[in-house]
């Protein structure tokens, strides 16, 4: 470990062959729950999101002489046993069958690679997304030396075919490439699915408070919790339905309509928790906490008090959605009635980016 650090360091000093992916998390208004095709990562249903831009994942990659990838997460280093089989290996080997195929000679370029989140990962805040968007975007540009995503564009690689690549890794990584309101459309097949921005961060600025319930590691995957999803009882009744609510949605942030909005919002997240709780194996993600906090934030709101909605991810932490103009006061009341509770207050952001490693990107 202390070997592979120190080779990564010693490249960092002599700026070599460096590139750093920063990617947001993002936040689900309309889920991506259950899947299509399992291999091809199609997904029983299209869906929309906001890409954050606070809950970043940062991945750097330096060339390493050892003829295989290492990865280091949070300074720790997987081991080799982990590399047959992990995720992340089994996702570099995809892309790097995804080049080589489209004639690009990349077969002998082996990184070592560093990743660390800005936010706890594994509980409902989507560090799968951040995670395999910044994987993916900084082993392309790794691979074509791009240190701009405009370099990366120009070698072959815009936001739209890199959310495509990404989206193997983990599905909700694809919406995180690009920044503002994104739709992943499933299309008739997978090869037609697309990840594509329905609606510029500019256009509206709206604050998503990460109100942490728990920020220990989930228990079931999503993964696994995907599959479960077609045993439950109230999946085809969803999925009849999902296309009229993405339509809404889509209404909702055209008209900027919050509270239009905000209905479906905890609809949805209600009924995908309702679906998973349901499924062939029942996983319930959400805690007391949560069931309390939401609680709250629905009184604060019959009282007057309280303009913002919540929605949930696959996990037990409450997002709240505002216009980013109120945030800070409503921070300061969440505060106020709920000291104990960390938060996160994020926005939504302008998608992933790449730096030459070692240029600020805080
Ligand atoms: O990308 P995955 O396999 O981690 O699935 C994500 C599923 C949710 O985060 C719960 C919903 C979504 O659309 O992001």
């Amino acid at each position: 470990m202390a070997e592979q650090l120190n080779d990564f360091i010693k490249n960092e000093s002599k700026g070599l062959g460096l590139v750093t992916a920063v990617s947001p998390a993002n936040i689900a208004f309309i889920k991506y729950w259950g899947k299509s095709d399992k291999q091809q990562q199609w997904p029983a249903n299209s869906s929309l999101s906001m890409t954050l831009s606070k809950s970043v994942t940062k991945t750097s990659f330096a060339m390493n002489n050892t003829g295989f990838d290492q990865f280091i997460f949070n300074n720790q280093l997987l081991t080799s046993k982990d590399q047959r089989d992990h995720k992340v290996f089994r996702h570099l080997q995809f892309l790097r069958d995804a080049m080589t195929s489209s004639g690009m000679e990349i077969s002998q370029k082996f990184f070592t690679i560093k990743s660390e989140n800005t936010f706890p990962m594994g509980c409902g805040i989507a560090s799968s997304a951040s995670g395999f968007a910044a994987l993916t975007t900084g082993f392309l540009a790794a691979c074509t030396d791009s240190y701009q995503m405009e370099q990366l564009e120009l070698a072959g690689f815009n936001r739209t075919t890199i959310a495509k690549l990404a989206l193997r890794g983990s599905g909700s990584a694809g919406r995180s490439i690009s920044g503002g309101y994104i739709e992943w459309v499933k299309s008739t097949s997978p090869e037609c699915q697309s990840i594509e921005p329905f609606m510029a961060a500019k256009e509206w600025d709206l604050s998503d408070i990460i109100i942490i319930a728990s920020d220990k590691e989930k228990a079931v995957s999503s993964t696994d919790a995907h599959q479960y999803a077609w045993g439950s009882p109230l999946f085809s009744m969803r999925l009849s339905q999902i296309d009229e609510k993405l339509k809404f949605a889509k209404e909702a942030l055209e008209t900027r309509d919050l509270q239009k909005l905000g209905l479906l919002l905890e609809q949805e997240a209600l009924e995908m928790h309702a679906v998973a709780l349901t499924g062939s194996t029942p996983v319930q993600y959400f805690n007391q906490k949560t069931i309390e906090i939401i609680s709250w934030i629905r009184a604060e709101r019959l009282k007057g008090n309280l303009n913002a909605w919540f929605t949930l991810d696959a996990g037990p932490n409450i997002h709240l959605i505002c216009k980013a103009s109120e945030s800070k006061n409503i921070v300061k009341k969440i505060q106020l009635d709920w000291p104990q509770q960390m938060i996160i207050e994020d926005r939504v952001g302008t998608g992933t980016q790449v730096y030459k490693y070692g240029e600020i990107y805080d």
